[in-house]
């Protein structure tokens, strides 16, 4: 920190109210702002953190068009199950608004109103395109097409998935509209502008000179945005969905969702603190930091910052924004429309109790510096062999042992040794490591070093083996040992709390500790000899294999329903003369035998009545049929292809089935019985 701040503003970005929220959320930017939150008010700053869905944009009209119903119906659906799931997973935001209330389209509004009047716009005409069976001009998502950059088919209007180049829709090649289908066509329309290349050397000096401390994906991305040069970029769509645009002669238009999502913060900020908001937005005093996900950076850095600069009033830009790389799941881009995502909400239903380890596995793999992937066996793993071997073990050692020689109560401390004060002092340590992690962003270390505070309690537990020294009957120097451990204990309650509250809570309970603050990390009197503990009770329990496999078997089912979407009839083939298909001999059999092919799992081996001598034929859909159950059926074959040997078996022919979009193959057969023998004409 360069400079003395007295308050700290946090916001985190507002996610679209177009679905529920996933692990990636959640790791990108909700768990590291709670845990950073946190940890501030455990050091007793001032600090705010603030939340909200973002219910304009084209994503949510996609939507409601899609189940027929209308955008409030989605955003009020799924506001719902955001906020309660976050909620539920102890993310404290202060105030958790949205982007429909009515102080946000004040604020946007007014907003919008005050650039405009200062001239901070330029208004043009442009050729955009437009769907002319819906009677929309499309922009942003509503419509796809080939990216101009790297060439993948089924870019968006405003953004590249494969390449993360952002896009004006009229970028596309070979565009087609999202709502109909349809090759749009280009019509005039009239757009507000905000000149983000008059903030060019403004927003060079800011955050290429100023803020060289940024991490370093954020600060690439702001440097080759720079670099390329800022151009205007429109500010109003063509929608019925939005903030109306607060000009005269402005119908059928409203903000652009990212030019009112941001002012959502400060109306959030409003609507929390009525008296008191504007100290936390135009206070020099006050730090701002904006919590996002990597695909969210030129909007925070770039276009906001230029608007609030605009809008003057002395509005604070970011002191820092510390954006996260994107989390993949098992391998793949987690995608709420392909519903490859592990979803809070059912996670919250599925894991009952278990909000810590979701909490601590993700921090554990964050995404800090690169994408990063989740695993449902590298979760296990890390609450089986972390959660429950290291930290819950550790503790349930000092509880259970001082349970057993000292009835749970905490007892003295006289005469300290080297191996404990030792001990502590390693705790005051990574206590120390801990802070300075934290005050950087560095989340997964600052997890690292509050791990260790559980690991060095384990070794110190290991080396004196209080134990043994009980059945000497030195019981003052038993004393000493839990004493101490139960010091690492409480720091641990405290180092914790930021990331896993609900241990913490528990925690502080068992050591019947009041109120916590940052200070008491690494303290050697946290707990008073004397003191009575609680009931020793399981921090975190071991997951079963059973239960990981039930999260697999469910990402297995939407990948599966996902093909079966995504499947599209083969393209026809290339034509085939009528006399070359009129050579094939395609024929009905009934099946005598049939059986597995030894040690060939794909292969059955049929014996055919084929109305002439038999003939065995050798199928490869021993996958899809058990035997027994064709013998009797009837088939359709091709008679005349030249025997071939499979599995030293010489087959005589191919039975036809077809394959289905799940990749399974259905068997042809005629409708009623036909004689053995009989040709398909
Ligand atoms: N809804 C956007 C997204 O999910 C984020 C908006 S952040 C805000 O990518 F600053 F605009 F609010
Ligand atoms: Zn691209």
């Amino acid at each position: 920190m360069s400079k003395e701040f007295k308050r700290t503003l946090v916001t985190t970005a507002l996610p679209y109210a177009n679905g529920p929220v996933h692990i990636g959320h959640l790791a990108g930017v909700y768990v590291p702002a709670d845990i950073y939150t946190r940890f501030l008010r455990l050091r007793g700053e001032d600090v705010v953190m603030i939340g909200g869905s973002d219910e304009h944009g084209v994503p949510i009209t996609i939507k409601a068009r899609k189940e027929g119903v209308t955008p409030q119906d989605i955003v009020d659906r799924y506001h719902g199950i955001i906020k309660d799931s976050m909620a539920g997973l102890g993310i404290s935001f202060d105030i958790y608004s949205r982007t429909t209330s009515k102080m946000h389209s004040a604020t946007a509004s007014e907003f919008f109103r005050r650039l405009y009047d200062k001239g901070e716009f330029v208004e043009k005409t442009s050729m955009q395109l437009y769907d002319e069976e819906a009677g929309q001009f499309l922009a942003d998502r509503y419509v796809t097409g080939e990216c101009p950059h790297c060439h993948a088919d089924g870019a968006y209007g405003d953004q590249c998935e494969k390449c993360g180049t952002s896009l004006n829709a009229t970028d596309l090649i070979n565009p087609h509209s999202a709502i109909t289908g349809n090759v749009p066509v280009m019509r005039e329309t009239r757009h507000w502008y905000l000149p983000l290349d008059r903030w060019q050397n403004f927003l060079e000096k800011w955050i290429l000179e100023d803020h060289k401390e940024w991490k370093s994906n954020v600060y690439g991305q702001c440097k080759s945005w720079l670099d390329l040069g800022l151009q205007p970029r429109a500010v109003s769509r063509d929608l019925d969905w939005g903030v109306p645009v607060p000009v005269e002669g402005a119908d059928g238009k409203v903000l652009y969702v990212w030019f009112d999502a941001p002012i959502g913060y400060i109306s959030n900020t409003k609507e929390f603190l009525p008296d008191s908001w504007e100290k936390y937005w135009k206070d020099p005093e006050t730090r701002v930091i904006n919590f996002i996900g990597k695909d969210n950076i030129v909007f925070h850095c770039i276009v906001f910052p230029a608007m609030l600069k605009a809008y003057g009033d002395n509005f604070q830009l970011p002191d820092n924004v510390p954006a996260n790389e994107f989390l993949n799941l098992e391998g793949d881009k987690i995608s709420t429309s392909r519903n490859w995502a592990v979803w809070l909400h059912e996670y919250l239903v599925d894991f009952p109790g278990k909000q810590d380890t979701l909490r601590y596995v993700l921090t554990a793999n964050a995404p800090e510096t690169k994408d990063n992937d989740f695993t449902w066996r590298d979760f296990q793993a890390r609450n089986n062999s972390e959660l429950v071997a290291i930290l819950g073990n550790f503790v349930n050692r000092a509880m259970v042992l001082t349970h057993k020689y000292f009835e749970g109560k905490v007892p003295v401390a006289d005469g300290i040794a080297e191996t404990d004060s030792n001990a502590l002092a390693e705790v005051a340590a990574a206590g120390r490591a801990l802070t300075t992690a934290l005050e950087g962003f560095h989340f997964r270390e600052a997890l690292k070093e509050a791990m260790n505070m559980a690991r060095t309690g384990n070794r110190y537990l290991q080396e004196t083996e209080p134990w043994k020294i009980a059945k000497s009957g030195d019981m003052e120097r038993v004393g000493v040992i839990l004493n101490t451990a139960l010091q690492i204990c409480a720091s641990i309650a405290v180092a914790f709390e930021p990331f896993l509250p609900f241990m913490s809570g528990k925690l502080c309970k068992m050591l019947g500790m009041g109120d916590l603050c940052w200070d008491m990390v690494g303290k050697t009197d946290n707990v008073a000899a004397g003191t009575q503990l609680g009931e020793p009770e399981l921090l975190f329990e071991k997951i079963e294999d059973e239960a990981i496999q039930a999260q697999i078997d469910k990402l297995n089912a939407a990948k599966e329903a996902n093909k079966i979407n995504s499947w599209k009839a083969a393209p026809q083939a290339p034509d085939v003369d009528f006399d070359t298909f009129m050579k094939a001999d395609l024929r009905v059999g009934t099946v005598l035998e049939c059986e597995r092919v030894p040690k060939a799992d794909k292969l059955l081996r049929f014996l055919i009545d084929d109305g002439l001598e038999k003939r065995t034929i050798v199928s490869g859909i021993a996958a899809h049929y058990a035997p027994e159950t064709l013998v009797g059926k009837q088939v359709v074959f091709i008679a005349n292809l030249p025997p071939r040997k499979l599995r030293g078996i010489v087959s005589q022919g191919m039975i036809l089935s077809a394959e289905n979009a799940d990749g399974s193959l259905t068997l042809l057969t005629p409708m009623a019985q036909a004689t053995p023998g009989a040709q398909v004409k």
